[in-house]
């Protein structure tokens, strides 16, 4: 769905909004008729600290240096909330009781569509097939402890303070005390603090980026000593993640809450690139906070959230990850602090329901894999990751689960939940069964016959064997797989994909055993994917005319460096992540033990070049926040283990039910029920 109509406009174009504040709370829930908005302008701004957005959808007016007002804006999710499944229960009143109201249930909520905030370990019930079971009932971890007090005791006689919002920190802000807004009683793990630790806090703080005087993200990167820092300067939203991550897990869930919410607002802008309006749901890739003067004067100014929706970035790249990885922050924050009360309300149930409705419209597709352009993730310059690349099919996965658990259940959404559910299972099925690959799935692409014509086709997607490439043959260990980066008709792009591989296991996008798999693979294959310098982007690098055709001869992108086999630290947390919720701690602290050698005395780097990431990387930023924020989130997180509940999700028995009923009714029984037992079996 796009929004109001965009021939002519060859830039993005700030929405008229109305703002309205006061120093201590805001007041979503409405906008101002569009056909009478001089209603507002008559307001003057004292009166009520209102005024019309001209120059931005969300400001701040600061007289000289003074806030003269907390103000934000009214924007019109309250009133895009129209047609029969909404009008009965979310008038205004309810919007703004809805924000307001604390508990849950002040809006009409009937349902929620699946309570996995209390994890269920039950099976039975679900599970109809001995395959199922046997496959299933694996174990893996099913931790559910909620909320961890983490105590950090500085030795060496530091002073112990509170900040500003009562919370006890150490100097160089780390929350020594309780976690703000968690249950209080339960363990407590005591740790010292290493000095890299310390610095890291300090750093990370440093990258903080103010918004009316609130932190509302942290700066891509903060290197005093570079002079074309291009959108560095930035809040990117997936580098926001891993700090999102070490705030929360340190008990400081403001920064995270004034993320989540500025950008739910950013994502309402109309938005051009030259005539053209990508989807309303589309959340930026970055946004800055801009200072303009007020209405020409240079007594006041105000501060400008400028979002950058891919219309300026390099090669223009739709930012299709933003949406998905907001979700998950959203998703990690309830579980983490508590606060559910933030997802349930109206503004960001619809902002889950338009990222969804972006992902789930009906195309052309074949598959329930999402189509994207080159570029449109971590990696967002062209390396030949367009079409179904892994990286996205698993954050998708993974908001999906996300959205499964926060979708508020009501006739509204009944549609969209059923939606999200068949999904599931339909994408957790296609990616099982046609990425995954392994000594003995090679061997059956080498011998495949091709030119099939039928439903039962074999090879599916004609994949002529000669396809796969010679450093696989000898590369695949008798142990272990992994899930390709991409398939297309004729084309499997056998490239390992970190990202990809981390968040299959994370989101149990992998069976048990799948998941198993690829750290079995990450650890026969170490001195090719970690070295000396936890983690390669992708394995291997394109080389020679490959390179030349593939990333349209990209300087940045030569072969071992940046995204193309470069060394990226911020992968470290979410191998953390995917090492704990498997079993393998001891995988991670050794990453970890890897990284901590080298990260701060090479100044955070970006990444690191050459085949073993010996090198800090030719273009590379240093203090980089998301190789920061990374490496602090590992480390509580190794500290605190059980807190990777909170952040990973089990294998879903109901979603492979729905996979084994759909397949069945299809009317291709042979060929799909014989699939869906030939893909369970064979992770036995
Ligand atoms: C680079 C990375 C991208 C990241 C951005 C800011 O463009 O490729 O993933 O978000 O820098 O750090």
């Amino acid at each position: 769905m796009t929004s109001g109509p965009c021939i002519g406009i060859a830039t993005m174009k700030p929405r008229c909004s109305i703002i309205i504040g006061s120093s201590s709370s805001l007041i979503y829930g409405f906008s101002p008729p569009k056909s009478n908005p001089s209603a507002f302008h008559n307001l003057s701004k004292s009166q009520a600290h209102m005024s019309i957005d001209r120059s931005g959808f969300q400001f701040c007016v600061y007289d000289k240096a003074q806030p003269v007002g907390y103000t934000c804006v009214l924007n019109r999710r309250g009133f895009s909330l129209s047609g029969s499944n909404r009008d009965q229960s979310w008038g205004f009143t309810r919007n703004f009781r809805g924000y307001k109201g604390r508990s849950r249930g002040v809006l009409v909520i009937s349902n929620v569509a699946s309570d996995f905030r209390n994890h269920s370990s039950s099976v039975e019930a679900n599970v109809g097939e001995k395959g199922f079971e046997r496959i299933y009932l694996q174990g893996g971890l099913n931790l559910n402890v909620e909320h961890l007090v983490i105590e950090r005791i500085e030795t060496g006689g530091e002073v112990v303070k509170e900040d500003n919002s009562g919370v006890q920190v150490d100097e160089s802000g780390v929350n020594i005390g309780d976690l703000r807004g968690l249950n209080l009683n339960e363990k407590k793990v005591e740790r010292e603090l290493s000095k890299i630790e310390k610095d890291a806090w300090k750093l990370l703080r440093d990258a903080v980026v103010t918004y009316c005087g609130s932190p509302v993200g942290t700066v891509a990167a903060n290197d005093p000593a570079d002079k074309q820092p291009l959108n560095y300067d930035q809040v990117f939203i997936r580098d926001f993640v891993p700090s999102a991550l070490a705030f929360l897990l340190n008990g400081e869930g403001e920064i995270v809450k004034n993320f989540l919410l500025h950008t739910l607002q950013l994502q309402s802008w109309e938005k051009t690139v030259d005539c053209y309006c990508p989807g309303q749901g589309l959340m930026p890739a970055s946004f800055k906070v801009r200072t303009a003067p007020l209405d020409g004067s240079d007594e006041a100014f105000e501060e400008v959230l400028d979002p950058d929706f891919g219309e300026s970035a390099i090669g223009r790249v739709a930012p299709v990850d933003s949406g998905l990885w907001w979700i998950i922050l959203l998703r990690a924050y309830g579980k983490i602090t508590g606060d559910y009360g933030l997802q349930e309300r109206v503004d960001f149930q619809t902002g889950i329901r338009l990222i969804l409705n972006l992902c789930l419209s009906d195309g052309f597709d074949m598959f329930p894999t999402l189509l994207v352009t080159d570029g449109s993730c971590m990696i967002d310059r062209r390396m030949g990751i367009h079409g179904h690349p892994l990286e996205i099919q698993a954050l998708f996965y993974a908001a999906l689960r996300c959205s499964r658990e926060m979708l508020i259940v009501n006739d509204a959404t009944k549609n969209l939940v059923a939606a999200v559910n068949n999904r599931l299972s339909a994408l957790s099925f296609h990616m099982r069964e046609y990425y995954w690959a392994d000594l003995h799935k090679i061997n059956e692409i080498y011998r495949y016959n091709t030119e099939e014509y039928s439903t039962d086709a074999i090879n599916k997607f004609n994949i002529y064997p000669d396809q796969i490439p010679s450093w696989l043959v000898d590369w695949i260990p008798d142990e272990g797989g992994y899930f390709i980066g991409n398939l297309q008709p004729a084309h499997m792009d056998f490239r390992f994909f970190t990202l990809g591989n981390l968040w299959a296991i994370i989101s149990s996008l992998g069976t048990q055993k799948q998941n198993e798999g690829i750290l079995n693979l990450i650890e026969a294959k170490w001195d090719d994917l970690v070295a000396q310098m936890p983690l390669k982007i992708c394995y291997p690098a394109l080389e020679y005319e490959e390179w030349r055709i593939i990333t349209g001869c990209d300087p940045k992108n030569t072969p071992w460096s940046y995204h193309n086999g470069g060394s990226w630290p911020t992968l470290l947390w979410q191998f953390t992540l995917a090492c704990i919720k498997m079993g393998r701690l001891e995988l991670a602290q050794k990453a970890v033990a890897l990284a901590e050698k080298r990260v701060a005395v090479d100044q955070w780097p970006e990444y690191y070049d050459t085949r073993n990431g010996r090198f800090i990387g030719k273009q590379s930023r240093l203090f980089q926040t998301w190789t920061i924020a990374g490496f602090l989130t590992s480390k509580v997180l190794l500290e605190n283990p059980e807190k990777a509940s909170l952040l990973c999700w089990e294998e879903d028995y109901e979603l492979l039910q729905t996979c084994v009923c759909a397949l069945s009714k299809t009317g291709r029984r042979k060929c799909s029920r014989f699939a869906a037992r030939s893909q369970i079996h064979s992770q036995l």
